[in-house]
């Protein structure tokens, strides 16, 4: 699920997409047809204006009074009602105006909000692999930006052509009161100016779906810039990240400007095929006039409206672009609800867990893409607590082979089982309710480390609490902060130490308690003495517990119950560290001599 090669296929399907939005729309229905209703007479009253301008040149001007079924009105009541009546029809149109802006911005920020929170709570189930695939900046784009432009300017530019429409509408309307033969010809010039809107969608779309990519990587670089602030200054990157927001700034103007050219010349097109239009209705206006077909009200009127005209027909023109453009956002939004997680519940999930004997890797492969197995026929049994360390070269699958327990990924053949059940049957929600992870790089959120570490288990009880952070050894830590428990972390904690955040990491999974622990150690980035303290923590942690520890440390190694040699994704070795240390020639002899002898009398 590449974010990037979206296709939008279904961005010109408007029945289709417009039946995906309406369960969004149908909560907010009342105000969103109130909203353009009151579209309607906001538009009409456009033809207010040019309508009063006959009376007020064939009475008022021409100086004569307005005889209508037996009662005459002086051309002066006409003059002073005039002004006022100009007022006080734009004063009911601005008011109108108001609550139609009202009604739908109040109505579209709502159904973006449905949208994007949908969207937002598929995000979070997506698998490991979707965020593997896909940057940050293209998942903010898509999962924030496109419901944006899709949803809250759909009731914009709807509200905007109904005004224009009913705008147009009351003008046609006066023209054809004024002179129907005039009018027939001005609205069949307008009619072919609209033409050449039709022509641009496919363009549209594919400028929108590419500039989607490059704001993505615009995103991507800001972020990066953002958390890998120190590798930037260390190694003196400014340049480099200048140039990459430079170069996703230029091509996003390339294809920006690619569509105005191919859309720009439009409206100079729709001026032109108009200003044609005006000038035949003023040659034949004058003919009529001069013959005493037509009132000389009757033509201001008439021109009047004509030129008030170009208004709501270029919005309608503008409109009308737009919405392709909203479409083409609006099927991306609806392609993504339509991702599903690859890693998901079965139907019949088995319900409870209870490891009583032990976990066992059958026969299992797997591969993150089909260039290389990253794990081959790997066959192990963990008993129920016992702690297996896991030690084998860089890159050879250890982390792999781990991640595979919560369902990060799931194997591509073979099967991991608690006792004799396979770890797909059960309920994902359940199964990783049961494992306690420590990664390698453990992730704070924003927040105090109070929140951190309750998360892990929100109704523990303030003794819970107190336990786990006597255990992870954070006490020293937490009275040293200016405000203990509730001191604010900035974002990912880098405020801590190293060593710091670990212990708040193994904390977490202290007051989660669960029967299974996997440790994907990294205390080699630390120093002898924040080692030693993150040690007896993790002491505390695995106690009474099934465990999985990808070790580096040969203490640790040396504890286990036994040891796993995993070499270029298989497993070479298995049993105790005395077993293993007398094959001759063996994969773990081997590694002892190269990495573990010397640091022998440090470390333990
Ligand atoms: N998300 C991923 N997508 C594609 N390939 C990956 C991914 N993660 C790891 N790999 C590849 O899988 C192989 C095994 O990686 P893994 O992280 O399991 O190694 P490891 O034994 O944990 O190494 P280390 O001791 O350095 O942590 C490597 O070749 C790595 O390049
Ligand atoms: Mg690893």
């Amino acid at each position: 699920m590449k974010l990037k090669d979206t296709q939008a296929l279904t961005s010109f399907d408007y029945g289709w997409l417009l039946k995906r939005i309406f369960p969004y729309i149908k909560p907010f229905i009342v105000k969103v047809i109130l909203g353009f209703i009151i579209a309607i007479p906001v538009g009409l009253l456009d033809g207010v204006v040019s309508f009063s301008l006959k009376p007020y040149m064939d009475y008022v001007v021409g100086k004569q009074d307005l005889v209508m079924g037996g009662f005459t009105i002086s051309y002066i009541y006409i003059a002073y009602a005039m002004p006022f009546l100009v007022i006080g029809f734009a004063f009911i149109q601005g008011l109108l105006r108001y609550l139609n802006s009202y009604l739908t911005d109040w109505t579209s920020y709502k159904i973006t909000n449905l949208v994007k929170t949908d969207l937002f709570s598929r995000l979070v189930y997506m698998d490991t692999s979707f965020y593997d695939e896909n940057t940050s900046g293209i998942i903010i784009n898509r999962y924030l930006s496109d419901p944006d432009t899709a949803s809250r300017g759909i009731i914009d530019q709807i509200k905007t052509f109904i005004i224009s429409l009913f705008g147009a509408a009351s003008l046609i309307a006066v023209m054809l009161y004024s002179s129907w033969k005039l009018a027939v010809v001005g609205v069949i010039v307008l009619g072919v100016a609209f033409v050449p809107v039709a022509l641009i969608r496919k363009k549209i779309k594919s400028v929108s779906n590419k500039n989607m990519v490059i704001m993505g990587d615009i995103t991507t670089t800001m972020n990066e810039t953002y958390s890998g602030n120190k590798v930037v200054t260390a190694y003196n990157l400014q340049n480099r990240q200048i140039n990459n927001f430079d170069r996703g700034i230029k091509e996003s103007f390339n294809v920006l400007i690619s569509l105005t050219k191919r859309v720009g010349w439009m409206s100079p097109i729709m001026y032109l095929i108009a200003s044609c239009g005006i000038a035949f209705v003023l040659f034949y206006g004058t003919k009529l006039i001069y013959s005493g077909q037509m009132t000389a009200g009757s033509f201001a009127s008439f021109v009047t409206s004509l030129l008030l005209l170009y208004k709501p027909i270029k919005t309608m023109g503008n409109t009308l672009t737009n919405i392709q453009t909203i479409f083409v956002a609006l099927g991306r939004v609806f392609e993504l609800f339509d991702y599903v997680p690859l890693i998901k519940d079965t139907e019949n999930p088995t319900e409870n867990i209870n490891l009583n004997e032990c976990i066992l890797f059958d026969n299992v492969s797997f591969e993150y893409n089909s260039e290389k197995r990253v794990l081959k026929n790997i066959n192990l049994k963990i008993n129920k607590g016992e702690t297996i360390a896991i030690v084998g070269n860089s890159g050879g699958g250890k982390s792999t082979l781990v991640n595979l327990i919560p369902r990060f990924y799931d194997v591509i053949e073979g099967s991991i089982k608690f006792d004799n059940t396979d770890i797909r049957d059960f309920k994902l929600k359940d199964l990783r309710n049961n494992i306690s992870f420590v990664f390698q790089d453990n992730f704070l959120f924003t927040g105090t480390i109070r929140d951190n570490i309750m998360l892990a288990k929100p109704d523990a009880t303030l003794q819970d609490l107190e336990c786990a952070i006597k255990a992870a050894h954070l006490e020293e830590v937490i009275d040293s902060l200016p405000n203990g428990l509730d001191t604010l972390l900035g974002e990912r904690g880098l405020t801590l130490s190293g060593g710091q955040r670990q212990r708040v990491a193994i904390a977490r999974a202290i007051i989660r308690n669960t029967p299974i622990v996997i440790l994907d150690e990294a205390t080699s980035a630390l120093d002898n003495e924040s080692e030693a303290i993150v040690q007896k923590a993790l002491d505390n942690l695995i106690k009474n517990k099934t465990v999985l520890v990808i070790a580096h440390r040969l203490s640790t190694i040396k504890n286990a119950d036994r040891i796993a040699v995993i070499n270029d994704g298989e497993l070479v070795e298995l049993g105790t560290h005395d077993e293993l240390l007398s094959i001759c020639d063996g994969h773990y002899k081997h590694l002892y001599d190269m990495q573990f002898k010397n640091t022998e009398t440090v470390t333990t």
